[in-house]
């Protein structure tokens, strides 16, 4: 299985891709921090491939997208984990912040598929797009409501997808929480974002119940990840949530 993951610099797409790489996939692994990448390569092992791409960029994501193409000697899977979290109030939230994301979040993915969507054709293959509970399962989250409004804008477009193209498989995957994994496989999910407003957000987030501290482990979302890649081509799977599940509580007395 030969499969493009694109955000794989960091946190969830990083674990997708050196996990599938471990499963036996060949990866080329895509974002726009090469140096990162080629350390991800090395965990990956042998013809794993490291290439830099901006999924704000035309030219890149074309030129990228032909590189893996060539090295993998044609693509099966795309998986693309790429987003950027806006943090703040809606009425705080000017229309850069809004052109940034809907540009990283949605147009990139928009992009990367045109783009790989000849080899998919070829293959029959399958892509996927890493999404947010926050868009599907429950009410918006507060202070992050233009980013859960690109992955709302995301599940839809990927529907669409689905509709112009019914020979390619085409799944979105809404995430709960999950931390990533050890050293650069961690989340930097809003690291950039003002660290106050985001830590309001979160004390809200609790109150509402919809952060819980139990956190999806990135090996069950690997897993997701490589069982839809791995469907054959008769069937697909539109959407599926992978949310934390709650560890069991021990209670006093209880043995
Ligand atoms: N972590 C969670 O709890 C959680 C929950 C629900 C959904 N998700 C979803 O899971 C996905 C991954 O999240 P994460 O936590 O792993 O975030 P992350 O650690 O911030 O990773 C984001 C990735 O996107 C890449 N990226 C950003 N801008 C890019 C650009 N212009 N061109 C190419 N690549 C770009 C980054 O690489 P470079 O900076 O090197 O380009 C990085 O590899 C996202 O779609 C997110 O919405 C995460």
């Amino acid at each position: 299985m030969r499969v493009v993951v694109v955000g794989a610099s960091s946190g969830l797409g990083r674990c997708i891709g050196v996990g599938l790489a471990k499963r036996g996939a060949r990866v080329a692994l895509l974002a726009r921090r090469l140096d990162r990448l080629e350390r991800a390569v090395e965990e990956a092992g042998d013809g794993a491939v490291a290439l830099a791409c901006d999924v704000t960029d035309e030219e890149s994501v074309a030129a990228a997208v032909e590189k893996a193409a060539v090295a993998l000697g044609g693509i099966d899977g795309v998986v693309y984990s790429t987003a950027l979290m806006t943090v703040g109030a809606l009425r705080d939230v000017g229309a850069n912040r809004w052109a940034d994301a809907f540009a990283t979040n949605v147009t990139g993915a928009a992009r990367v598929t045109a783009q790989t969507l000849p080899y998919l054709e070829k293959s029959r293959g399958t892509a996927i797009y890493l999404s947010s509970i926050s868009a599907s399962l429950t009410p918006p989250w507060s202070l992050i409501g233009s980013y859960v409004a690109t992955k709302a804008a995301l599940d839809k477009m990927v529907e669409a997808w689905r509709w112009e193209h019914p020979d390619v498989g085409f799944t979105r995957i809404a995430v709960g929480e999950c931390a990533g994994g050890p050293g650069e496989s961690g989340t930097q999910f809003g690291s950039q974002e003002d660290q106050a407003v985001l830590t309001a957000g979160i004390h809200d987030w609790i109150r509402r119940g919809y952060m819980t501290g139990d956190l999806v482990d990135p090996d069950d979302l690997v897993h997701a990840v490589d069982a839809v890649l791995r469907l054959g081509p008769s069937s697909s799977i539109p959407h599926l949530a992978l949310t934390p599940r709650s560890a069991p509580r021990t209670t006093e007395g209880s043995s």
